[in-house]
């Protein structure tokens, strides 16, 4: 494909998808979330902000380690220690990128940066000529560029094109644009700017008024060549425009596009599953592409005309988004390697032997309980809470829960904190209250319970029971998950692995903060 031709798909579901509130991950979650993303061929992994905190730093290092066939990218606003930070976290990567920012519209410069116009040029440039030290590749955003002056925005990406900077974004940051609008501005800005052909040009739309796909899509019809986005549509507020709605957008509708993305689309409903899993931001059913009624015909009418011919009701196929049916994988008698194979298959891999094993036991005791082992188990055991978890302060020992009719629900939890065994016990209004109830009494979080979720991950009444736990303390909130066939044990797990990460979560700074 030439450059004209081909769609740079710029995935920053580890970096502003992450900025959404609970969906914050580990580093061995986002080198998971990364392996699927170059596996599904994304040109670009946003993979986060380094100077944001040491457990950032390291995890945009690990990805630059091991991604070989995805551009790295790390952010940093327009400042030294930030630009730094970065250009360390991508030094071994393959391909590594530095995306430096500032903010351009009047509100953000005056009442935020609290700098002139000529300024914040100034910072752009030296920031852009700072990065070049580390890579050539180096991608400038103009903060708030949806509500900047077109003029003022033609003036900076004119010069820090000159600085160096290989690709320009266009961030509508607040989400505020309408897709014609948004179109007109790339074409202006491509248009006007006399070395405008010496950048690729990229947005980054949000998704405050539902428009962000659709924003990002005006501005490919209007030659922009890059579009940032995120899986599910994960991202700060409202999320970002979604990957999976704008490749499958163009892939679609190739009629009215002159580019297209190199993406591997059969990945897509695998990621999305991932992420959602990860994060505990579950699908919404009628989400496109990736949820659950995306290819499903309830319509009497809808089903006899899909029956005859598909194309009556669906424009694209299940099968090329990665929906298939949810195939038995394995069974009571598969094999490690068997075993080992599929999660590769599904992108999972492992670093150590330790790890393997852990994960063949659970499968073992899983395939005791429940006959048939599909794909979307397997995802659940990795993802399962305190799979890998010798870093966690709370771990889960055993736990007795009574219900029955007439009666207060009872639980007993054991516990280990810190490695000392310990036991609480506690009625509640049902078994999950009263086991909640018997955690707390225990490790005394002081947390608000926000939400409680459950999904079934496959069909079928022996079906593990997914439960998504969300706390909030002090003003932080953290997502917790659990998996079992067992939903009071499912949902006990998952309010552990919830309770750990706010202990774990230590004070990161964010990257729209004022500090220029
Ligand atoms: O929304 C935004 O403006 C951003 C920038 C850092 C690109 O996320
Ligand atoms: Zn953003």
């Amino acid at each position: 494909m030439s450059n004209q031709d081909k769609l740079i798909i710029f995935d920053t579901t580890l970096r502003d998808g992450e900025q959404s509130p609970g969906a914050s991950m580990t580093k061995d979650e986002k080198l998971r979330i990364a392996k699927a993303l170059e596996k599904m061929r994304v040109d670009v992994i946003e993979a986060g902000f380094p100077i944001a905190s040491q457990g950032d730093f390291q995890a945009v290092q690990a990805i630059a380690r091991v991604i070989k066939n995805s551009t790295v990218c790390g952010l940093a606003r327009a400042l030294e220690k930030d630009i730094d930070r970065a250009g360390e976290a991508i030094k071994e990567a393959n391909s590594g990128r530095i995306h430096t920012f500032i903010a351009t519209s009047p509100i953000h410069m005056e009442k935020k940066l609290r700098m002139s116009p000529d300024e914040v040029v100034k910072q752009a440039v030296w920031a852009v000529r700072h990065a070049r030290k580390y890579t050539d590749d180096i991608e400038f955003s103009a903060e708030d560029a949806g509500r900047s002056d077109i003029d003022f925005l033609c003036r900076i990406f004119e010069q820090v094109i000159e600085a160096g900077a290989t690709t320009i974004n266009v961030p509508d940051t607040v989400g505020y644009n309408l897709p014609q609008q948004f179109g007109e501005t790339l074409r202006t800005l491509i248009e006007r700017i006399p070395n405008s052909d010496k950048a690729i040009f990229s947005v980054h739309c949000h998704n405050d008024l539902g428009l962000a796909s659709a924003n990002s899509l005006a501005a490919v019809l209007n030659s922009a060549r890059q579009v940032e986005c995120t899986i599910n549509g994960l991202g700060e507020r409202a999320g970002n425009a979604s990957l999976e709605e704008v490749v499958m957008a163009v892939r679609t509708r190739r009629d009215l596009f002159d580019c297209d993305s190199e993406l591997d689309t059969t990945q897509i409903v695998n990621c999305s599953r991932l992420v959602a899993s990860i994060t505990g931001f579950p699908v919404q059913p009628n989400k496109a592409i990736v949820g659950a009624n995306a290819f499903a015909h309830e319509a009497g009418i809808h089903q006899d005309g899909v029956l005859k011919n598909r194309e009556t009701y669906e424009i694209m196929r299940a099968e090329d988004v990665g929906w298939v049916q949810n195939r038995m994988v394995l069974g009571k008698h598969s094999g490690r390697n068997a075993f080992r194979v599929r999660l590769e298959e599904l992108g999972i891999s492992f670093e150590s032997e330790k790890e393997v094993n852990e994960a063949f036991r659970r499968f073992k005791d899983l395939a005791d309980k429940k006959h048939e082992i599909f794909d979307d188990d397997l995802q659940a055991l990795v993802t399962d809470a305190g799979f890998i978890s010798e870093n966690e302060r709370v771990k889960l020992v055993s736990m007795k829960v009574c219900s029955e009719t007439g009666e207060t629900p009872d639980a007993t939890v054991v516990l280990t904190v810190d490695a000392e065994e310990q036991s609480g016990r506690s009625i509640g209004g049902g078994p999950v209250d009263a086991t909640f109830k018997a955690i707390e009494e225990i490790v005394q979080s002081g947390a608000e319970l926000q939400l409680y979720s459950v999904n079934a991950i496959t069909s079928g009444t022996d079906a593990q029971g997914e439960v998504t736990v969300r706390l909030q303390r002090d003003g932080r909130i953290v997502n917790g998950q659990g998996a079992d066939t067992d939903i009071v044990i499912a949902s006990a797990k998952a309010y552990v692995n919830a309770f750990n990460k706010l202990e774990h979560e230590i004070q990161r700074s964010h990257p729209q903060q004022d500090d220029v």
